[in-house]
Parts: C-alpha cells; structure tokens; sequence
C-alpha cells in the first residue's frame, strides 16, 4: 500500500492529526460500550507479582507511564528498562514476573534480543507492537497490536498515543484481576478512556497558537521540559522529540528534582516548559515552577483553563488543554509535546519526517 500525506506537509504532521481516529479504535478494539475489557485471552494477571516493561525510544517512556498506571490502578508492581540494558544487568526474573516488550516496528534489535533473553524465564511474554506480523509479535507468547496504522515519520507519534491506550487498558485489567477495581470502577475508567480520543481534537487546536510560539522556540539553544508523576516521563518524550528533530539541545526532568542540577542552566534564554495538569502534585509543580521564573527562566505552561487562571501570573506563555481525570492526562499531553518539537522543527527548517542519523527501525544492536 502506498501511504501519502493527505495534504499534510509532512507524515509527522498527517500522524499527529490522525491521533483521535486510531486511539479510537485501538480502545474500542479492546473494550466495550458498556463497560468492560475486551482483551485477548491469555491476558490474566492473577498470580502476577511484577510487570518488567522493556523498550526503546519513545516507547520506553510509554512504558514508564504505564509503570504509574500499574502501580497507581492495580497496585502490581512494575518496572521499567531500557531494552538495551535489560539482558545485560542480570535481571532477576520469575515465574511470577510478566514481562511487556513495546515497540512501534516490533523489530528493533535491542528490544527482540531481550525478549529473547526473558521467553522461558518468566510467566508470559507479552507484546505490545504495531506491527503484528513483525519478528516481536511472533515470538512472544502473546502479542496485543495497536492498530495505530502505519507510521512513516521517524519520530515516533501516533504510535505512542496507541500505545499508551491498550497499556492502559491492560493496567485497567490488572486492576480488575487482581481484585482492585471492582466493576463500577472499571466501566467509570473505561468511559473516561474512550472520551479521550474526542478530546484530542481539543489538544490538536494548539497547532495554532504552537506555530506562534515555535519561531521563539526555534532560536533557543536548551529548551527542560518539566512534569511530575506520570507527567515526568511526557517531559522525557517532549525533550526527545525536540532533539530528535530540531536538533534543539532538550532534557526533560522530574520537576522536584530541578534543583539538584538543572537548574544551574535557567536564565532568561532557557524556555522551560513545564507539563502540569490539575492533579493531586499540582501546588509542587506549580512551586518548582516559580523557583524557575525567580531565575527569570522562560516558563511555558501547559494545564488546563483553570490551572493556568491559579498558575499563570509571571509565566511567558500558556497553552490551555481540555480537563481530564489526572491519571490519564499524559495520553492527552502527547499532543502538544508533538507540535512543540513539529513545529519548532519546521521554523529551523529540518528534514521533519527523515531527521539527519536517525533511523525509523533500528535493526542492529
Ligand atoms: C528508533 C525510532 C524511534 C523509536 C525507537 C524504538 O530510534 O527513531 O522513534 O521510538 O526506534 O522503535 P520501536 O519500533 O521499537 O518502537
């Protein structure tokens, strides 16, 4: 099949747009209108002790937010790894271990070498891929696509939302198997979850007010990204995607732990954008945010209209996304992280959809 860009300027620019679409689906593959999971068979956590999430790039850092969602919705505990470290740290792995290999091609070397050194070692191999007939899919005991479609540009975005709503969905069925969420509670999630996808629109309406910002954005030489809780790993993805293709030198960081470090870089030329939905870790962010501005950094607030009414005095700009329940508010702030590095990108003039030393599948270790 040929894949065109719609009349898009370029496949990143098509990707983001289509986000609503296929986060739709890939919800509605696996769960119902009324309420209840609907994923494969052979997806049971009962007598799961720990998740091990194991990927490259973007999708290790779907994967640390999944690690918030198993810990915070099913209370199993979950760890994360970047899959070239993983089969060369001895992990202690066990019978009562269910490791999730997530990758968008399902063939990055580094990620299939690991799931090789787990098969047999654990309770179940699980994947999480976008490509099911990719080497991952197959080899692991049980592969669960995310219906994304296929993705060109090399920055990785569409697939990332994806995986996000099926890793929620299999939080969601830890939960349950586990006894943690009882029914009532599982349907009030799923609806939330399958409410999301309209609300992205919402976060795609940003482009605008992103282009404006991007020509300021393209001339600076550090942009940190700054977020707490689940919000932390959306900084690491925001600063991975800025540099990934505008070249722009981006760190992202757990807002409380700026001031062990990075906050040596802040002057008034370091933007400073700082992820921050009303959520119970709201005030800190917020507080460590000022700590920012007192060093006259540059701060970009991202929240929701009321967060930035409490938040904004002092701050250099702001981008309003719609409420969402705090849990699942990194699904929804994929979205401007995307536009910041797409349209920054663009300003500089990049090659957006081939970025100079990047490869879209990297196949060798
Ligand atoms: C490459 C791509 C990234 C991607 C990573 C993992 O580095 O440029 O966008 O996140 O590989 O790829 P995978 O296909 O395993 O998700």
């Amino acid at each position: 099949v040929r894949i065109e860009k719609a009349g898009h300027r370029h496949f990143m620019a098509k990707e983001i747009a289509e986000q609503p679409v296929v986060l739709a689906d890939a919800i509605s593959r696996y769960s119902t209108a009324e309420g209840a999971l609907n994923l494969p068979e052979g997806l049971d956590f009962t007598g799961i002790d720990r998740v091990m999430l194991v990927a490259c790039g973007t999708a290790s850092y779907a994967c640390h937010v999944a690690k918030y969602w198993f810990e915070q919705v099913a209370g199993l505990a979950a760890e994360i790894d970047i899959a070239s470290e993983f089969r060369y740290r001895d992990p202690v792995l066990s019978e009562r271990a269910m490791t999730i290999f997530v990758s968008q091609s399902g063939e990055t070397a580094d990620t299939l070498a690991a799931l090789r050194y787990a098969k047999g070692k654990v309770a179940k191999v699980v994947s999480v891929v976008n490509v099911p007939t990719s080497s991952i899919a197959r080899e692991s005991d049980l592969s669960l696509p995310i219906h994304a479609g296929v993705e060109v540009g090399v920055a990785s975005t569409k697939a990332f939302t994806c995986q996000l709503g099926v890793l929620a969905l299999m939080a969601l069925k830890a939960g349950a198997d586990r006894g943690r969420l009882e029914a009532a509670a599982l349907a009030a999630h799923l609806e939330d979850l399958r409410r999301l996808p309209g609300l992205l629109n919402v976060s795609l309406a940003l482009s605008e007010p992103v282009t404006a910002l991007a020509d300021e954005l393209a001339r600076a030489r550090d942009i940190i990204f700054l977020g707490r809780g689940a919000m932390y790993p959306l900084a690491l993805e925001g600063a991975l995607k800025l540099k990934e293709i505008s070249y722009i030198h981006a760190e992202g960081y757990a807002s409380g732990e700026l001031k062990h470090g990075p906050i040596a870089l802040i002057d008034d030329q370091v933007p400073v954008i700082v992820m921050a939905p009303r959520d119970a870790l709201f005030e800190k962010t917020v507080s460590n945010m000022q700590e920012v501005m007192a060093r006259s950094g540059k701060v970009l607030l991202l929240s929701d209209a009321q967060g930035i009414e409490e938040a904004s005095p002092g701050v250099w700009q702001s981008l309003a996304l719609p409420e969402v329940p705090p849990v699942w508010a990194p699904i929804l702030y994929a979205v401007p992280a995307q536009l910041l590095a797409y349209h920054t990108a663009v300003a500089k003039g990049t090659d957006v959809d081939q970025p100079r030393n990047l490869a879209k599948s990297v196949t060798v270790e």
